[in-house]
């Protein structure tokens, strides 16, 4: 059984490569919303945890599920995998003492290199170079895959000096991730996916708009995939990330950033043009393809939306 989480689908399609065809595949993300912790493993089975690394650590919605997970057995193999933008620190000490806490061991963690999705620092990468990164990690991904069919014991992000960064950025993140300046630009149109997939819960849709009803959220950049969500002026124009198996079927919740030219980049991310900010004249470019615009109340594939999946 292998549990991701994912913001933006990095951690999703680490884990869809690295699952079998006969193992499940949980989303993290629909547990908390559904607070559904309790799983049935058989005996000898394995059971992975893959997700991002966030200010050297775990994402806080991790924290809570592994917290609240209950296994009706102890794992035969237990190993996580960390994607990151490169630089996972200690997150792999911090994922062994987090599952420590929990009455279990683990047994390996693999860290994979992936674009860096955290926009309200930086800026994305350009299309060559993020097609660079995922060729990589998809080698990276396979290498993985095999050693955890061996069950191999090897731990990474679990350095001194890896933990030692952990300690002096983790905190900023625990003391930071607050709500309070998302806000939405004209271009909303109100369909609530952003809400539909907060693993925080944090978001509310009030008179067709969405609301952040709590202080702090997780801070998984996933609402800001939708570029009618701004955060003070941190992203303002700019594009936002999500991985490219996510633009393959862009909808509601899915536009880019007002003005951000290099929305989206990649031939399947449909360049939408904003040119109204009338929620019906949205036009969401020919190179999106057929929309689901059909009642779904979330733009994303159902391997992302649809909750528990059994392969
Ligand atoms: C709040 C936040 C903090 C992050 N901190 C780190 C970090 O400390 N080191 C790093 O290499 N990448 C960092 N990243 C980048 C993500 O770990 C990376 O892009 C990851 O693959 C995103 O996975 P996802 O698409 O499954 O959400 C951070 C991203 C976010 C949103
Ligand atoms: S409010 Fe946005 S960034 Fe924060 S947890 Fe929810 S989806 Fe993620
Ligand atoms: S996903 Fe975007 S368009 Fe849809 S409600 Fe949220 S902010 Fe508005």
């Amino acid at each position: 059984m292998i549990f991701y989480f994912t913001g933006t689908g990095n951690s999703q399609y680490a884990a869809q490569k690295l699952v079998s065809d006969d193992e499940r595949l949980v989303s993290v993300v629909e547990c908390l919303r559904k607070d559904n912790y309790t799983f049935e493993i058989a005996e000898n089975e394995s059971v992975g945890l893959v997700f991002p690394v966030y200010f050297g650590g775990l994402p806080v919605a991790v924290r809570q599920f592994i917290e609240r997970l209950r296994l009706n057995a102890v794992p035969a193999y237990l190993y996580g995998v960390l994607t990151s933008g490169g630089s996972p620190a200690g997150a792999g000490a911090m994922l062994r003492d987090r599952l420590g806490e929990a009455g279990l061991t683990l047994d390996a963690s693999y860290s994979v290199t992936m674009p860096d999705n955290y926009v309200m620092l930086y800026t994305i990468s350009p299309e060559s170079e993020e097609k660079k990164i995922l060729a990589r990690a998809d080698r990276d991904l396979e290498r993985i895959r095999s050693k955890i069919a061996g069950r191999r014991r090897t731990f990474a992000a679990r350095s001194p000096i890896g933990k030692a960064m952990t300690a002096v950025l983790y905190p900023v993140y625990l003391n930071g991730r607050k709500t309070a300046p998302f806000t939405t630009n004209e271009t909303c149109i109100g369909c609530a996916a952003c809400a539909n997939r907060c693993p925080s819960r944090a978001i509310e849709m009030k008179d067709g708009h969405p609301t952040w009803v709590k202080e702090r959220c997780c801070f998984c950049m996933s609402c800001v995939r939708c570029g009618a969500i701004e955060y003070g002026t941190k992203l303002t124009g700019k594009a936002r990330y999500k991985h490219p198996m996510l633009r393959k079927k862009a909808g509601h919740g899915e536009h880019g950033a007002p003005g951000a030219a290099a929305h989206d980049h990649g031939a399947a991310a449909a360049g939408h043009d904003h040119g109204s900010s009338a929620p019906a004249a949205h036009d969401h470019g020919a190179a999106a393809g057929g929309h689901d615009h059909g009642g779904d109340d979330c733009c994303c594939p159902p391997d992302e939306a649809g909750g528990t999946h059994v392969h």
